[in-house]
């Protein structure tokens, strides 16, 4: 079959990283039959360079014909003092709300061989640790109403959290459908014994749980949430939660899976393209330097593969030629130790995509 495939590889490392989830992509290309047309566009920093905007309209439209977005990353220390409303980083803001992108998914799998990776004690993550953060991607404080004002404490900004319940729904279904297919266990994570927000948000979470008897729903506040995440991380499957919330647990729950470079992404729509890219930023100081860990960005094109093309057989060899690498000891820097091979992003690019080929 044949893909048209938007790709915007951004800033800093997000170049270098994308190229090694096209090697991929094209050796799944050659080992079943697709054929893979890319379209690279403009977005964040390298798009305010060349055009004057992070955003510009083509690349958005070209995004929404696409059968799937592959990005890297955006944002860097060059574009720092723009304005707030001018930074790379409201180009990622401003594709996701354009092509509607409502639900995030960040899965945390602690892989076998990276046990040693992972900061927490052994007997805290023996057996493996696998949950999935959801995360809602298109409302609450990233696009609520701001602004400055003047106070007698001087001048003031702020930044609103609001919720609807037809966006909680819609993000609970989302949640509810994924941890049905998996472990049924769900833990909705909110502020509510504070925020007004929250209390609507738990409220229909709860009233949702009455359609899916299948599931366990339990709701934990923020701050315990964080602290349980590293006491026992074994007890999640999957977690919901708000825009800031969730960017700040995933954070978090990559690093108990050894490395923030091992964490993919998917953010997808009701219906049309979704958007697929690692969750760690554009580490503008690794930038170039054949350093990066690629496999955050080869497992978001593996997510490509499954949610938007549906093609599962292709995902899990993507998927399974990680494992191999990793397997057979290769690393790199990020997750290098004593008597494993240090591999550079180009090297463990080629490495995935001959064992894609491979089968
Ligand atoms: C993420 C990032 C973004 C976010 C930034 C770069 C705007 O941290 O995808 O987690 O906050 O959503
Ligand atoms: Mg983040």
């Amino acid at each position: 079959m044949n893909f048209n495939i938007a790709v915007i590889k951004g800033d800093g490392i997000g170049p270098e990283i994308v190229d090694q989830a096209i090697k991929a992509l094209d050796a799944v290309g050659a080992a079943y039959g697709h054929a893979f047309k890319y379209e690279e566009l403009l977005a964040g920093g390298a798009a305010i360079d060349e055009t004057g905007k992070a955003l510009p309209a083509h690349t958005v439209d070209v995004c929404k014909r696409a059968d799937a977005v592959l990005l890297g990353a955006v944002g860097g220390w060059k574009w720092d003092d723009l304005p707030g409303n001018e930074r790379p980083e409201t180009a990622l803001l401003g594709l996701r709300k354009a092509l509607g992108l409502f639900a995030n998914i960040r899965p945390a799998l602690l892989f076998e061989e990276l046990a040693g990776a992972c900061p927490l004690r052994p007997e805290l993550t023996e057996g493996g640790i696998d949950l999935v953060v959801v995360r809602e991607l298109t409302g609450g404080i990233y696009f609520g109403e701001r602004g400055v004002k003047q106070t007698a404490m001087g001048e003031a900004a702020y930044d609103v959290e609001i919720y609807s319940e037809g966006e909680v729904k819609r993000i609970g279904a989302v949640a509810f459908d994924m941890a049905r297919k998996r472990g049924k266990k769900l833990t909705s994570v909110d502020k509510a014994n504070v925020l007004d927000s929250s209390r609507l948000w738990r409220r229909v979470m709860t009233s949702l749980a009455a359609d899916y008897p299948d599931v366990e729903l339990s709701h934990l506040y923020v701050d315990n949430a964080a602290m349980q995440l590293i006491k026992n991380p074994r007890q999640f499957d999957v977690i919901v939660t708000s825009n800031m919330f969730g960017d700040i647990l995933s954070d978090e729950a990559s690093m108990i899976t050894g490395s923030l470079g091992m964490l993919p992404s998917a953010s997808l729509s009701a219906s049309g393209v979704g958007m697929y890219e690692p969750s760690h930023g554009s580490v503008p100081k690794m930038a170039g330097l054949d350093r990066a860990n690629p496999m955050a960005t080869v497992l978001s094109a593996a997510m490509l593969l499954r949610h938007s093309l549906k093609l599962d057989a292709e995902a899990n060899a993507v998927e399974d030629a990680v494992k191999a690498v990793l397997a057979e000891g290769y690393r790199t820097p990020d997750l290098h130790t004593e008597g494993k091979t240090k591999v550079g992003t180009s090297e463990v690019g080629d490495l995935i995509a001959a064992r894609v080929k491979r089968g």
